[in-house]
């Protein structure tokens, strides 16, 4: 299937649902603490976004082939959980790290983003983790231009991850995104200079690398959603929906509290 080039109107809904989605990690920035489970952060989000927005959680009974239905609202996913971790009642303690993505839909259109969150005080090498995936995820977005391919964007990701020492994960990507949560293209994370598809004005897809501490390998939990680190390092995962322009990018998923401030140091 080709990627979807989206229309003037679309891509003003498309702002709107990126901007929803945002604004649903801002409601919830408060709560989390050490003691909140993330049960209760689910169940925050899922009122916010049904009974305030008037939006509809996109993973919520999500169900791709080989996959039995997403139980919750949204993914949070603590320390070495990599994504797709499912809220439970398990409370937050000291110094984890937390990745809370949020998927809406509103007026048939999606908006995908997701940010860490410290939880009191982590570990200087846990925060150093969370803002390098931060600034991969920055490199990425700053590629995306008309005329660009998607391996130059894998590429400058996994470079800086790399220089870093970190690893990137291979099995998950971004992904095309608009009527359906995921459309072509795959957003890889990786990649070779001048290889994948030409980017073209229009486009919309998410970037979401997924760093981890130690080593790539991933394994999935028999929740059959939950994806940890195999050698159970810490991994930090950021996630912005991203629209090409005319001469780079628009970041779609903003909202009133811009995303640098929840680059804590
Ligand atoms: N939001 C995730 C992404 O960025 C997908 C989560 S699928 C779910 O692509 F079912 F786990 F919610
Ligand atoms: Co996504
Ligand atoms: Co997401």
């Amino acid at each position: 299937m080709a990627i979807s080039i989206k229309s003037e109107e679309e891509i003003e809904l498309m702002r709107l649902s990126g901007r929803l989605a945002s604004e649903v990690l801002d409601y919830i920035t408060p709560f989390v603490k050490p003691g909140a489970t993330t049960g209760e952060l689910d169940a925050l989000c899922h009122d916010f976004m049904v009974d305030v927005q008037k939006v509809i959680p996109a993973p919520l009974n999500y169900a791709p082939p080989g996959y039995k239905p997403f139980p919750k609202s949204i993914c949070t996913s603590v320390n070495h959980q990599i994504c797709h971790g499912i809220p439970g009642p398990k409370k937050l303690k000291n110094g984890d790290i937390l990745n809370i993505d949020v998927t809406i839909i509103k007026n048939g259109y999606h908006g995908d983003t997701s940010r860490m969150f410290l939880v009191g005080k982590p570990s200087i090498a846990a925060k150093r983790l969370v803002n390098v995936a931060y600034e991969a995820m920055w490199e990425g977005i700053r590629a995306v231009k008309p005329g660009a391919f998607l391996g130059d964007v894998g590429h400058v990701i996994q470079r800086f991850a790399e220089n870093h020492n970190y690893s990137v994960v291979r099995e998950f990507c971004g992904h095309g995104i608009g009527k359906k949560f995921h459309e072509p293209p795959q957003v890889l994370h990786y990649g070779t200079n001048g290889t994948g598809a030409v980017l073209e004005k229009g486009m919309t897809f998410t970037i979401e690398p997924m760093i981890n501490l130690g080593k790539r390998d991933v394994k999935e939990m028999p929740d059959g959603w939950t994806i940890v680190t195999r050698d159970r390092s810490l991994s930090a995962q950021w996630e912005h929906t991203i629209l090409v322009t005319e001469d780079g990018y628009e970041v779609m998923t903003v909202s009133e509290n811009n995303p640098d401030k929840y680059l804590q140091q």
